[in-house]
Formats: structure tokens, sequence, C-alpha cells
């Protein structure tokens, strides 16, 4: 089953062609970079941006792929979590584009497509399914969620971030050490030349066992940064490298925590923040299970994982499969 994917919930416009939910023959993701002169996304301005690249990027991915739209067998779009307006771009096109070809439409939850981009390859030779139950930590600019899941579209919440998310703590962080955005691939790519143990950050401990807090490490990078600053010049690196091994540790910790207490087979990864390094080393350290990881293009947001989840959401249908754009859509 050849299914064309359209993802349009942040800033990321992305369409791809997926096979079997599993094989990408096409994957275009355009970042908008306007929002680098905000140093924040403007949500007007990014559906806007998403609206003027549906064409020519639906296009282009079925041109890569070497297909026409005759040859697709299901559209496919996110219809939450996300900015609304954002996704009633993505999902309207979707939805007409299904129309105008008499094809079904499949609305996809994000969250399930940061799960399911651990289902994709580019490669001919497919390595086998990851073994479910899983325990999956999607922690993105928006989510940082501690999910076991039961099997194919069956998500049970252990935790979540009781404040920001670990990508939002990235990005923070980052515009204070006045790096820029996003924050995460600059802070890890900063945080090479530093030393992690420069300077003792506190780890929060939310009374929910598997919830995250994520405010009072971002608050004490900020009164060390200004009293840094006070006294001269501030060590960004050493600063960068002590708050990304504070925030992945918090982070691995409760990850291994809920894989020992659970009996899983797999440890999945998935979102934006997915893609650091550090925090896959902190959690396979940690775990004595198989640990999974999309490739770092396929952590952030890309059109290939919401055609991964629509495929299993058609295989599996148990759940209901939603329809209707909403912003505050959850993992069921
Ligand atoms: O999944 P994603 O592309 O979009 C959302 O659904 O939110 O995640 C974007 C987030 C941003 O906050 C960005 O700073 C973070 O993921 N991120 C990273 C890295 N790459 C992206 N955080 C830490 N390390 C990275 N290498
Ligand atoms: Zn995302």
């Amino acid at each position: 089953m050849r299914i064309l994917a359209i993802e349009t919930s942040c800033d990321e416009t992305g369409v791809a062609i997926v096979e079997d939910g599993r094989r990408i023959r096409s994957n275009i993701v355009a970042s908008q970079l306007v929002h680098q002169d905000t140093g924040g996304i403007v949500p007007e301005v990014a559906a806007r941006e998403h609206l003027r690249s549906l064409d020519v990027l639906t296009e282009k991915a079925l041109r890569d792929a070497g297909r026409q739209l005759s040859e697709i067998d299901a559209v496919a779009a996110t219809v939450g979590p996300g900015l609304i307006g954002c996704l009633l771009v993505g999902a309207n096109y979707a939805r007409g584009l299904a129309l105008a070809a008499g094809l079904p439409f499949v609305g996809v939850n994000h969250l399930e497509g940061h799960v399911y981009a651990n289902w994709l390859y580019e490669t001919e030779d497919i390595p086998p399914e990851p073994e479910l139950p899983a325990i999956v930590l999607v922690v993105s600019g928006a989510h940082s969620d501690l999910v076991l899941m039961e099997a194919h579209r069956r998500f049970r919440p252990l935790g979540r971030t009781i404040d920001d998310a670990a990508g939002e703590a990235f990005d923070k962080v980052a515009r204070l050490l006045h790096l820029g955005f996003p924050g995460g691939p600059v802070i890890e790519r900063v945080a090479k030349e530093g030393n992690a143990n420069a300077f003792p950050l506190p780890r929060a401990l939310p009374a929910d066992r598997f919830d995250f807090s994520f405010s009072g490490l971002k608050t004490a990078v900020l009164r060390l940064v200004r009293e840094l600053e006070k006294k001269g010049d501030v060590p960004v690196a050493d600063v960068a490298a002590s708050f990304q091994k504070a925030i992945t540790e918090m982070l691995a910790e409760k990850t291994a925590r809920a894989a020992a207490e659970h009996a899983v087979e797999t440890v999945l990864l998935g979102g934006g923040v997915a893609a650091n390094l550090v925090l896959r080393e902190a959690i396979a350290r940690r775990i004595g299970h198989p640990l999974r990881v999309p490739r770092p293009g396929l952590c952030t947001d890309n059109g290939a994982m919401i055609g991964a989840a629509a495929f299993f959401a058609l295989r599996h249908r148990g759940t209901e499969i939603p329809v209707a754009a909403r912003s505050d859509l959850k993992l069921a």
C-alpha cells in the first residue's frame, strides 16, 4: 500500500510517499526559515507558509518517488496535536487531494507519527519491526511523554512534563546563550567543546514517578548565566554541556525506570530531541533492552512518519482514526 502523507503541525512542511508503512520512497521537508528572525514561531505566518509550499512539495514528492497520483492508495495528514491554523491547512489540502483522486483520507495523530518513525527505512532490505510491548519516550518542542505501547496503536500514558517540553527547554536555554533557533542541534554541537561537569544544575523530582519538570532547570541556567555575565565572559560551551547533561539524565533515568518496571521488549525514542546523541547514550547505558531511535532526520517533524502511522492505523483499526483537526489531540 502506497500512502502520500502530509505533515504541517508546526513549522516544517513535510510531504512523503511511504510504502507499507516501512519504506520511504520520497520524503521532502521544508523548514520555514522566516521564524529565525522572530526567534520563535508565529502561528499565522507558519500557516501561510504551509499553504504556499504544499502544491510544489507534493509534486516534488511524487516526482522523487517516480509515481503519479493515480498510483497512490491513500492520502494522510496530521490532524493534531499542533498549531490549529497549520493543521487545518495540511489536513484540508490532503482531504481535497483525496477527494479529487477518489482516495481514502487518513487523519494521523502527530505523536503516533513520532513513534512510527521507528518503523521507517530508505533501504531495500528492511530490518524486522521493533518488538512490542515497548516503552516510548516522545520528546519534541511541544511534548515530553513517557508511554507504554502495549500493541500497535494501543498507548498507555505513564508520565509527561508538568511544565516545559524538553525541546522547549533546549530552545529557551539556546536563546539565553544567544545561540539561535532551534536550540537543540546547536546546543548539542556547542556542548561538544564544553565540560559537562563545569556547573552542577538541579534535577527536579516531580511527585509523580514518571512525570518530568524542566522549568526549574531552565531558571537555574538563567540565574547561572546572569551571575557569569556579571563576572565577565560566559563560558557558553560549559553552560551548554552542563545543561545538556542535566536534562538528558533526567529523561534517561525515568525512561530506564519505566523500562525496568514494565515487562517490555524494546525501548523506542521519537521526536526532535531524540536526535540528541548524548540522550541516546544516556538511555542505552541504563537499560538492558534493545534501544531503537530513528535516524536524526526522521526524529524531527517529517511527512514519512505520518505515512507510517497512517498505514498502521489502517491495518489496526481498533482505535478510531481521528478525522477533524484538533490542536490538543492525545495519544490513545
Ligand atoms: O519533533 P520536532 O521536530 O517538532 C515538534 O513536534 O515539536 O521537535 C523540535 C524540537 C526543538 O525544540 C528542537 O530544539 C529539538 O526538537 N531538537 C533537539 C535536537 N534536534 C532537534 N534537541 C536536542 N538535541 C538535538 N540534536
Ligand atoms: Zn513533532
